[in-house]
């Protein structure tokens, strides 16, 4: 007979706790409950990272097609992002050749130079702006339009679409107001979809869009769209808020931007930064069948969420996890892009695209860059966290 535990339940964790400060409540929970059933969530989460990793690393136990999520309906369709085995293969590798490191080099890093150089060049020096709005978003999503073989698209509708799906992807309340905006976002995508798929026939590129049209072996129809989709959710708010996260570090810790400078550590930086405040700060996993965790007996369908969020600060890896450190000795490997099969397909190119490019040609142009007023700075989010706005005088 088993004699695991039972998963204890947690009936105080509130969603607005964890949207606005979770670190905290992930401090204790790795110290005091790190198998905790959380009702608020409903769902178990793991905050140490030999659990996450363990989880997301052992795909033969742990599912990642959560019937729970709301992301189907929001998406219209299942994405790769929540199958498994061969299909979920197929499928990430009808894009793959998109994010292969020659196509990035050949293909995407000229483009993001471009822009960089063209979006920081439009900024007033001297004066104080939003970065969120004026740089780090919409930068996020003209690299992402380019690479997904979408650049028909504005900015602003890159922005929204990511937006509206993310936010319909988890709209765990089911509200109807928030699927109407997902709604529309489809409806958008699916025109422009349609209307740019001849020029991508008669003339194929090394977009994502590109690469699965004139495949020798083609997906449906509807799941390339889905997937394009996905990459629209996933691909515009991580790059912006792991750059507001990593200029938000260096700027309230002088001393290490002054060495990350001399040393031109941009990556260093970029790594640091999503181990800190990881953009995506938790993915769901659905037991397959009965197990244990930690001791704890975990039932066949129980969803557990893993928090790699907390796994970046778990104290068996890390001294002081909880700052902002550059140079730390302990780096560990943080896990900000995931683990396995779902590894994230874009971790090439944003590393790139925020650390090797955007970093230095903004201390560049702006070396004295400050933040005036720390409380303007807000941060939220559970499921992907980063700030929402954060004010910098341009210097
Ligand atoms: C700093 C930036 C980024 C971070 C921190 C990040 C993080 C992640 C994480 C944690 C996952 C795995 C989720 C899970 O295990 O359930 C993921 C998956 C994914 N990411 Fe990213 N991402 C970033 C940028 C991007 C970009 C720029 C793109 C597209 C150009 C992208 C496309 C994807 C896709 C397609 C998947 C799904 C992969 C699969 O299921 O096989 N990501 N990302």
């Amino acid at each position: 007979m088993s004699t695991a535990k039972s998963i204890p339940v947690d009936k105080h964790i509130t969603l607005a706790a964890l949207d606005s400060a979770p670190y905290p409540i992930y401090q204790r929970l790795r110290r005091e409950a790190p198998v905790l059933h959380v009702s608020a969530v409903r769902r178990t989460l793991l905050t140490k990272a030999e659990d996450t990793r363990y989880v997301k690393a052992t795909p033969e136990l742990f599912s990642t097609n959560d019937p729970s999520t709301p992301m189907k309906r929001a998406m219209w369709s299942h994405t790769l992002m929540r199958k498994d085995g061969k299909e979920h293969r197929r499928e990430r590798m009808a894009m793959n050749g998109a994010f292969s490191p020659k196509v990035i080099n050949s293909d995407w890093i000229p483009q993001y130079e471009r822009i960089a150089r063209e979006y920081v060049a439009r900024l007033p020096a001297g004066e104080t702006i939003d970065l969120f709005s004026a740089l780090s978003g919409p930068y996020a999503a003209r690299g992402l339009a380019i690479l997904l073989g979408m650049e028909e698209a504005t900015d602003e509708q890159m922005q929204e679409w990511s937006q509206a799906l993310i936010e319909g992807a988890g709209n765990f309340g089911w509200q109807d107001k928030l699927f109407e905006r997902s709604d529309r976002a489809n409806e958008e995508i699916h025109a422009l979809l349609d209307s740019i798929t001849a020029r991508h026939v008669s003339a194929p590129g090394n977009s994502a869009f590109s690469l699965m049209l004139n495949a020798a072996d083609p997906i449906p129809k509807k799941q390339m769209y889905a997937n394009i989709k996905i990459a629209i959710g996933g691909g515009i708010n991580e790059p912006r808020d792991a750059l507001n996260t990593i200029i938000y570090g260096l700027l309230t810790n002088p001393d290490q931007l002054e060495e990350v400078v001399r040393n031109r550590d941009w990556s260093k930086a970029f790594e640091e930064g999503v181990r800190w405040i990881a953009p995506i700060q938790v993915s769901s996993r659905v037991a397959k069948e009965d197990l244990e965790i930690r001791g704890y007996h975990i039932p066949k369908d129980e969803v557990v969420m893993t928090i790699q969020a907390s796994a970046n600060r778990d104290e068996d890896l890390y001294d002081d996890g909880e700052s902002f450190n550059v140079y730390r000795t302990d780096k560990g490997p943080h896990q900000a892009f995931g683990i396995g099969p779902h590894l994230c397909q874009g971790n090439r190119v944003a590393r790139k695209a925020v650390g090797e490019i955007m970093l230095p040609i903004l201390f560049e142009r702006f070396p004295n860059m400050r933040i005036p007023d720390l409380n303007q700075v807000i941060w939220k989010g559970f499921g992907f966290r980063g700030v929402t706005q954060m004010p910098v005088q341009l210097k």
